[in-house]
């Protein structure tokens, strides 16, 4: 998929005020500093529309950006950042889940694991409340570029692993690099695909 146009349109917590659910959308999410921003501007070939930072807790708010005026991708914060006051974790888990479990034209949601690590028990326990919620999502593993094949392969392998204790199949899984942009394409054309199926 060619990206003609990325724009940023607006930030909020609050659900009501996103833009009206007209179009098809596309959700961010993962463990805080997991590389969703990143990967975003990734996606939309730009260096700095959604915000980075190497410090996690960047992103503290839903962003919409409208994607070649046709559909959106939404940056969401992250979940698991332990430096965050437990009030304002509450309130943040609040609207993200309001925002996952109502938003209409939430084609599908993109949970972000680090490519690094070992299956982490906050991760598998978020796809288990999607798959509670009949929330459709993905499996996009970041940050490729930090690893070696061997280790990518052998954490995916362990990933399958743990989720085929739970699951009958697994989702799509998609390894990515903002910095490479590994996956890129694969991702746009999944995109591309969804929105022209459903
Ligand atoms: P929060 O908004 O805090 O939840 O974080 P985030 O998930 O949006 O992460 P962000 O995109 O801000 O990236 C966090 C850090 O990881 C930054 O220092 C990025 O430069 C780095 N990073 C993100 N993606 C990649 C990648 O694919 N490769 C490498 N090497 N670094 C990456
Ligand atoms: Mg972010």
């Amino acid at each position: 998929m060619l990206i003609r146009s990325a724009e940023f349109v607006i930030s909020n917590s609050d659900v009501r005020k996103c833009p009206a659910p007209t179009l098809p959308e596309f959700a961010f999410i993962g463990r805080s500093n997991v590389g969703k921003s990143s990967l975003i501007n990734a996606l939309a070939n730009q260096k700095s529309l959604a915000k980075t930072s190497g410090k996690p807790g960047k992103t503290q708010l839903i962003n919409h950006f409208l994607i070649n005026k046709k559909w959106y991708l939404v940056d969401l914060p992250g979940y698991g950042y332990a430096k965050t006051s437990k009030s304002k974790r509450k309130k943040w888990e609040a609207f993200i889940e309001e925002y996952l479990l109502t938003r209409e034209n939430l084609y599908t949601t993109f949970i972000l694991l680090d490519s690094r690590l070992e299956p982490q028990k906050i991760d598998l326990e978020f796809m288990s409340w999607c798959g509670e919620n009949q929330l459709p999502f993905s499996m996009v593993f970041t940050k490729t570029d930090k690893l070696s094949n061997v280790e990518l392969q052998k954490n995916l392998a362990a990933y399958k692993r743990e989720m085929l204790k739970y699951w009958e199949e697994m989702p799509p899984m998609f390894t990515t690099s903002s910095v490479s942009g590994q996956g890129r394409e694969e991702l746009l054309n999944y995109i591309q695909e969804l929105i022209d199926t459903v």
